[in-house]
C-alpha cells in the first residue's frame, strides 16, 4: 500500500450539465460503496454551477466522494467579476478547490504570482489546495523542466502559510502540459523523474517530513491503459484526470486499478 495512500481526482473542465452530474453520481455511487479503498480517496472537480447540486446529492446519498472547484479567487468578496470566492464555496460546503492547471495560466493568464496568492487565501480560509505545476514541450525539449518546476515552486516553499500545509492541506500534481488532452502520457520514467524531483525540492526546501506526507499526483492522458504502470512509481501518489474522468466506464476502471 502507498504510504501517502492514493487520490483519484477527476477534472471535468467545462463539461457536463446538472443533469449529466446527477446521473453521473447516481452511478458512481454503488460502485463506492462496493469497492471502499482503505487510505485511498475519489474527488471531482466539477464546473462551478454544478457544485452546489453535486455537494448536495454527496451529502444526502453518503456517497464518499470530495466534490471540489476548478478555482477561487484570493479575495473574499468585490469588484471581481466572473471570479468565485472562498466564502461562496464554503457556503455550500465545498472545501476543495484546484488552483495553477495550466489552462488557467495558458488561456487566463495565471502567473506563479496569482496560483501563490489563491493558494495562500485558500489554506487561510480552511480549504485543501490541489496546485498543478507542469513544463510545456518546448521547455522540455530544452532541458529546462527542472527549472520549470522549481520557479513554479519557488514562491510556495517560501509562503509559510503554504509550508505549514504541505502534506496536509496542500499536494500537488504534476501535469507536463504536452500531455494534457493530447493522448501523450508521459512514460512512467519521465513521469517518476519530475515527481522525484518535486518531492526532493520539497524535502530540501520545507521539510522531509511535510514533504513525504504530501501527495503528487500525475495528470496528462491518464486512461485505464497506464495507469497501473504510473501508479507503481513511488513518487506517483494518483492521478488528476480529464477526459477519462468524464465517462463512468473509464472513471471506474481507473479506481477499480487502486
Ligand atoms: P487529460 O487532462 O487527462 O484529459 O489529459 C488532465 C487535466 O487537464 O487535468
Amino acid at each position: 500500500m502507498k504510504p501517502r495512500g492514493v487520490l483519484l481526482a477527476g477534472n471535468w473542465k467545462m463539461n457536463h450539465l446538472q443533469k449529466e452530474t446527477l446521473t453521473f453520481l447516481d452511478a458512481l455511487a454503488p460502485v463506492l460503496k462496493n469497492t471502499p479503498k482503505q487510505n485511498s480517496q475519489m474527488r471531482i472537480y466539477v464546473p462551478a454551477l454544478s457544485l452546489e447540486v453535486a455537494a448536495k446529492k454527496v451529502k444526502t446519498d453518503s456517497i464518499l466522494l470530495q466534490i471540489g472547484c476548478q478555482n477561487a479567487h484570493y479575495e473574499k468578496a468585490g469588484a471581481f467579476t466572473g471570479e468565485i470566492s472562498v466564502p461562496m464555496l464554503k457556503e455550500i460546503g465545498v472545501d476543495q478547490v484546484l488552483v495553477g492547471h495550466s489552462e488557467r495560466r495558458q488561456l487566463f493568464g495565471e502567473t506563479n504570482e496569482t496560483v501563490l496568492k489563491r493558494t495562500v487565501s485558500a489554506l487561510e480560509q480552511g480549504m485543501e489546495v490541489l496546485v498543478c505545476v507542469g513544463e510545456t514541450l518546448e521547455e522540455r525539449n530544452q532541458g529546462k523542466m527542472q527549472s520549470v518546476l522549481q520557479s513554479q515552486l519557488e514562491l510556495l516553499v517560501q509562503h509559510e502559510t503554504a509550508r505549514k500545509a504541505f502534506g496536509e492541506k496542500l499536494h500537488i500534481a504534476y501535469e507536463p502540459v504536452w500531455a494534457i488532452g493530447t493522448g501523450v502520457t508521459a512514460s512512467p520514467a519521465q513521469a517518476a523523474e519530475a515527481h522525484a524531483l518535486i518531492r526532493e525540492l520539497l524535502q530540501t526546501k520545507v521539510s522531509p517530513a511535510y514533504a513525504n506526507a504530501t501527495r503528487i499526483l500525475y495528470g496528462g492522458s491518464v486512461t485505464p491503459a497506464n495507469f497501473k504502470e504510473l501508479l507503481a512509481c513511488s513518487d506517483i501518489d494518483g492521478g488528476l484526470v480529464g477526459g477519462a474522468s468524464l465517462k463512468i466506464e473509464s472513471w471506474t476502471q481507473l479506481w477499480a486499478l487502486i
